[in-house]
């Protein structure tokens, strides 16, 4: 295998290793309805027909002026797509669908607890609450085109209506997903330089309705200290007119929403004709380094790229009731939550809380409810529901006609208690492979073209066209057996445009490694490095192995190692740390941490909990460690603490400075 390629301690490294599976074909039901059906697509897509190919996805959409340009080069590798095209994303996502399908449910809102109603917001009512949410923020917080505004919510309606009355103005919103701590919010507001946050009281999980204000407060404080005064938090309360929690509001910068919005009732605010080009929102993730990175997606590329998709690979028609479980603050939300289905007009719904409360069965009782056939969820989740209930699908009578799983390799195993089980032997399933960076999918079947293969991918989307390169830079072949780095060989329209503000480690980060030549104007120059490792089949299908680069990818998320390290740093008693990914059952992959102290400082049961409770506090609690080990030393090598945490041989330990610290800390760790 060519694990050794690999940095030392990388995901690919502890990847899976399953054999080639068997294809599998979609029903002939399934066939008979599906929107693209078509196997010419590939060839109209091919490389020989780039760019203009993607005329296909813009032209799903309703511009107010055309486009003269469709793939602008000449700042490469910030791709500029559709160019001298004006549009609006909030416009594409309701007023044009107004005429026809005004009365059609474009959200579900499903509260956690059982005993609260669900809510169904119309095409209509969705245009209303916008709109005069839309006025509150350009007429009260003074927002205008091409501001930042910071949003930290939780999973319901009122986040889209947020997004939705920030696109309509032109304004960049950067949701940080709501289960986030105070302080990385307040970095994404530094680093975003908003002036206004919009956040809620309250929310659910799992049973407990959490005091999500007091966020608001911490990362006010900490941004302030760093350089970024917030003047205006709009604070939506979970329940209309009651207190929900305990923070107190500050006087004269918090505000609550719905005692503003009665000056604003009946309100419209005109879309604002935006350029193609302009960004739509911030969506931040970890990498290597410290610092998280703002990914700025565009207005028209991102849309009609995942307009496009959400129609011919999510199977979207005006009739399905449309369920992704993911959450809106990361960008599968904001992709095939939001911007995607609202695009193509579908219902789609947004569920609160946990998918396993109160008990097991709850999803398929949400999927029955509401008549859901299309689903779309992440191994991690799949396999919690699997552990808890795996027969529970069958007691409820809900139809999916398809399913999507993303965000981490899925096991054949796993993948085929989905197919049976959860899909009744009768939902087609896309594996989607793609990035926050790449704003849709990068690898995926078309549903009805494409046959199934368990733990692959499938082949490069039409216009998408992958390609593994090995440490020389030297192409992989299809079926040569050996991973090697994914990279993208051509520009797409829902890839990102830079990370806001830091265009050098964009070129750096993404491009650097295989550019052909970095003056090149030339879009073939610049192959994408998306930092997985993966293999290809004969039949040019992707298996995605995971991480070569520094990011531990735990539940379907991104998070960056030297963001753990420097969260455990905050304790005092820690001197050095260092965390390295485990394989986990439920969550894919764990962060282990390892620490050394201080001098004069004693390890204890209390201080490893101390330095677990910073992570969660400083990035919240998805970021916890499996375990906290302190160690006497630190071998300061990740690959062999990788070696350790996952029982494998640890290899050459020779070259370090204090070879004997392996064996003691193996033994530690069992
Ligand atoms: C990383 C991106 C894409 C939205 C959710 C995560 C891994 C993503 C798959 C898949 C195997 C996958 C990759 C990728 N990943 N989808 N279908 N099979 N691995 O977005 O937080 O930006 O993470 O998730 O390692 O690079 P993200």
């Amino acid at each position: 295998m060519a694990e050794k390629q690999f940095a030392g301690g990388s995901e690919a490294e502890i990847a899976v290793h399953w054999g080639e599976e068997q294809l599998i074909h979609p029903t002939v039901e399934f066939i008979a309805q599906a929107n693209m059906t078509d196997a010419s697509i590939y060839k109209r897509f091919s490389l020989e027909n780039f760019p203009n190919c993607f005329k296909e996805y813009a032209d799903l959409l309703d511009w107010y002026e055309y486009w003269h340009t469709t793939l602008d080069t000449s700042d490469a590798p910030c791709w500029k797509w559709f160019v001298g095209g004006k549009i609006n994303a909030s416009y594409n996502c309701i007023d044009r669908h107004l005429a026809k399908n005004k009365n059609k449910t474009a959200i579900h809102f499903v509260p956690e607890p059982i005993d609260e109603r669900y809510e169904h917001i119309t095409y209509r009512e969705l245009y209303v609450r916008v709109n005069e949410f839309a006025a509150l923020l350009r007429d009260f917080a003074k927002l205008k085109k091409g501001d930042r505004v910071t949003l930290h919510m939780p999973m319901v309606p009122e986040l889209p209506i947020t997004m939705l009355a920030c696109a309509r103005l032109g304004v960049i919103h950067s949701q940080v997903f709501g289960g986030f701590s105070g302080r990385a919010c307040a970095d994404r507001i530094v680093d975003s330089q908003s002036r206004v946050l919009i956040t809620m009281d309250a929310y659910w999980r799992s049973g407990t309705l959490g005091d999500h204000k007091q966020n608001a407060d911490i990362a006010c404080g900490l941004a302030a200290t760093d350089g970024q005064k917030v003047d205006t938090v709009l604070v939506w309360q979970r329940y209309p007119g009651k207190a929900s929690s305990p923070t107190p509001m500050v006087k004269g910068r918090d505000h609550f929403v719905n005692e503003l919005l009665k000056d604003f009732y009946g309100a419209r605010v005109e879309p604002e004709k935006m350029p193609a080009e302009a960004p739509l929102f911030l969506m931040y993730t970890s990498g290597t380094t410290g610092k998280p990175k703002g990914c700025q997606h565009s207005t028209g590329g991102y849309l009609a790229y995942v307009a496009g998709t959400s129609k011919f690979v999510q199977d979207i028609h005006p009739e399905d009731v449309y369920w992704c479980m993911a959450d809106i603050g990361w960008i599968t939300g904001h992709s095939y939550i939001v911007y995607g289905p609202l695009a193509v007009c579908a219902s789609t719904v947004i569920y609160e809380g946990v998918p396993t409360f109160p008990d097991a069965g709850r999803a398929w009782r949400i999927a029955q409810d509401l008549g859901v056939n299309i689903f779309h969820t992440a191994p991690t989740a799949i396999r919690a529901l699997r552990k808890l209930g795996p027969d529970e699908p069958a007691k409820y009578t809900y139809n999916f006609k398809h399913m999507t799983t993303v965000g981490e390799p899925i096991e054949p195993e796993v993948w085929r208690w989905y197919y049976n089980v959860v899909g009744k032997g009768k939902a087609a399933i896309v594996d989607t492979w793609w990035q926050t960076e790449t704003g849709g999918f990068l690898c995926s079947t078309i549903p009805a073209i494409t046959p199934m293969k368990p733990g692959s991918a499938g082949p490069g989307m039409p216009g998408i066209h992958p390609i593994i390169y090995d440490e020389a830079g030297n192409v992989i072949p299809p079926g040569a057996g050996r991973a090697g780095n994914i990279c993208i060989q051509n520009p797409w329209p829902g890839g990102f445009q830079t990370i806001w503000g830091d265009r050098d480690r964009f070129v750096r980060t993404y491009y650097e490694r295989y550019c052909k030549n970095p003056k090149s104007k030339e879009w073939r120059d610049w192959p994408y490095m998306t930092g997985d490792a993966a293999v290809e089949a004969p039949d040019g299908y992707f298996r995605i192995l995971g991480r070569v680069d520094d990011v531990i990818n735990v539940s379907g998320h991104r998070l960056g190692t030297k963001e753990i390290e420097s969260a455990a740093l905050v304790v005092e008693e820690v001197a050095e740390a260092a965390v390295v990914p485990v394989a986990h059952e439920i969550k894919g992959r764990e962060p282990d941490l390892y620490v050394a102290l201080k001098p004069g400082f004693t390890p204890s049961r209390e201080l490893e909990k101390k330095i677990s409770d910073a992570i969660a506090r400083e990035i919240g609690k998805i970021a916890k460690p499996r375990k906290v080990w302190i160690v006497k030393d630190m071998p300061n090598m990740r690959r062999v603490l990788a070696a350790i945490s996952n029982k494998k041989d640890v290899g050459d330990v020779t070259t370090l400075a204090n070879p004997d610290i392996v064996e003691d800390i193996r033994k530690m760790a069992g």
